[in-house]
């Protein structure tokens, strides 16, 4: 793979848009960005016309693959009729009911447009119920860029996390948050021990920690925050951007049995189209109608909820999830293998269709991760494959078990190049 008109298209895009990304992560890309001229089901064309198996997914929104054609035509409907309209339209009742019919404790929910907003949103709705002002949220957990959550990536069991992640953020933002360890259940009943002394309005937590190595849920974990939540007044707040509708039909509720108050879908739930969602119990949720505010002139767009009651009927699909899962399983056994094979290489974690590289004896990252990660993603790069910087590994519904093969095949030659 030659890159070259990615290398230039870069270059260019760095004089008119700041950093050369439409978002800030994508920097940490290597050796720079893929410029991509065509996306269909499990790949991507490059400029240069050379094609690559996919495993970014736009960073897991791609559940069903790129272009998915029930999305597109069903986008393609709407969007001969309408763009957006600023008031009420069929699709906003017939996309919430798709989605409320997929979640087990959707009760009602509000649109709204990326996964930071609608965590936004969850949290006002959550001090609004409790009159309570702070969060406890969990190190390495990403719940989007915004002040209030843009914290306490690596720092755990502090009361109010000790430094900004950005610059520019406001660090009284800080003071909303207390921050605990993903998995510990001593440390949470610890703190929520103490949820009215220090006014802990909602515990919001990743259920599989995404961002952070992929770590799956301890047994007890879920099930205490549950139980903590109830006994001490909490909201108890999924943020299900990355697993809803991937882990499961029914997102993490159904996967791991435990029903949070809310959830916050994004990514995977419009096909690729920008949408997001607080989803649970009505009586949280209407609090809209007595002083909460949630709006956006981009809310309930036409063209994002026809993509969502698309996708969410093509998830319904019986079988769906086993084969997805299968897939998953096969990329895990089959690129496990040639990871052990040669020790030192590092491992796979994986939750569902979604895995992450986890170099040996070293941490994964947001923006990168450790160990031969770098030299893995372009040596397999130059293959024809691409990967996230962070390590992660989306599988989607259109990736089939030739491509599997074909990626454990390069990987040995890579490594073995190393
Ligand atoms: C778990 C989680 N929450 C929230 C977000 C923020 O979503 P968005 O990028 O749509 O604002 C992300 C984004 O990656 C995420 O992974």
């Amino acid at each position: 793979m030659a890159l070259e008109s990615s290398r230039l298209a870069f270059e260019r895009t760095r004089r008119s848009v700041g950093g050369g990304v439409g978002s800030g992560l994508r920097a940490s890309m290597r050796p720079h960005p893929l410029f991509v001229r065509e996306a269909r089901g499990a790949h991507v064309w490059d400029l240069d016309g050379d094609r690559y198996v996919d495993y970014v997914m736009a960073w897991g929104p791609l559940v069903l693959g790129h272009g998915d054609p029930r999305v597109v035509e069903a986008v393609r409907d709407v969007a001969d009729r309408m763009q957006v309209v600023g008031t009420g339209h069929e699709l906003e009742y017939l996309a919430a009911e798709a989605v409320l019919d997929a979640v087990p404790h959707g009760e009602r929910l509000l649109w709204s447009n990326t996964g930071t907003e609608a965590v936004q949103v969850a949290l006002r709705l959550a001090r609004a119920a409790t009159g309570r002002r702070r969060v406890l949220k969990f190190a390495r957990s990403y719940h989007g860029w915004h002040d209030s959550v843009y914290a306490g990536l690596d720092e755990a069991d502090s009361d109010r996390p000790a430094a900004v992640v950005s610059k520019g953020q406001s660090p009284s933002a800080l003071d909303d948050l207390v921050v605990a360890r993903f998995n510990d259940v001593a440390m949470a009943e610890r703190i929520l021990a103490e949820a009215v002394e220090r006014d802990i309005a909602a515990v919001l937590v990743d259920p599989i920690l995404s961002n952070g190595g992929v770590e799956a849920p301890g047994p007890d974990f879920l099930p205490t925050l549950r139980t903590l939540c109830d006994r001490h007044g909490v909201v108890l707040v999924f943020d299900e951007v990355i697993a809803g509708f991937r882990v499961a039909r029914g997102g993490s509720a159904e996967r791991f049995g435990v029903t949070p108050d809310l959830s916050v879908f994004g990514k995977a739930m419009a096909g690729g189209l920008t949408q997001s969602a607080v989803v649970g119990r009505a009586g949280l949720i209407d609090q809209v109608t007595s002083g909460v505010v949630h709006a956006g002139t981009f809310n309930a767009n036409p063209l994002a909820l026809a993509a969502v009651e698309a996708t969410m009927r093509a998830l319904d699909e019986p079988g769906l999830y086993e084969a997805l899962e299968r897939v998953a399983a096969d990329f895990e056994v089959k690129v496990g293998a040639v990871l052990a094979a040669q020790p030192g290489r590092g491992s796979l974690n994986r939750v569902g269709s979604l895995l992450q590289y986890v170099p040996e004896g070293g941490g994964t990252g947001l923006h990168g991760t450790g160990g031969h990660w770098d030299a893995i993603l372009d040596g397999m790069l130059r293959r024809g494959f691409l990967f996230m910087p962070s390590g992660k590994v989306f599988l989607s519904t259109a990736h089939t078990a030739s491509d599997v093969e074909a990626t454990a095949e390069a990987l040995d030659k890579v490594l073995c190049e190393l």
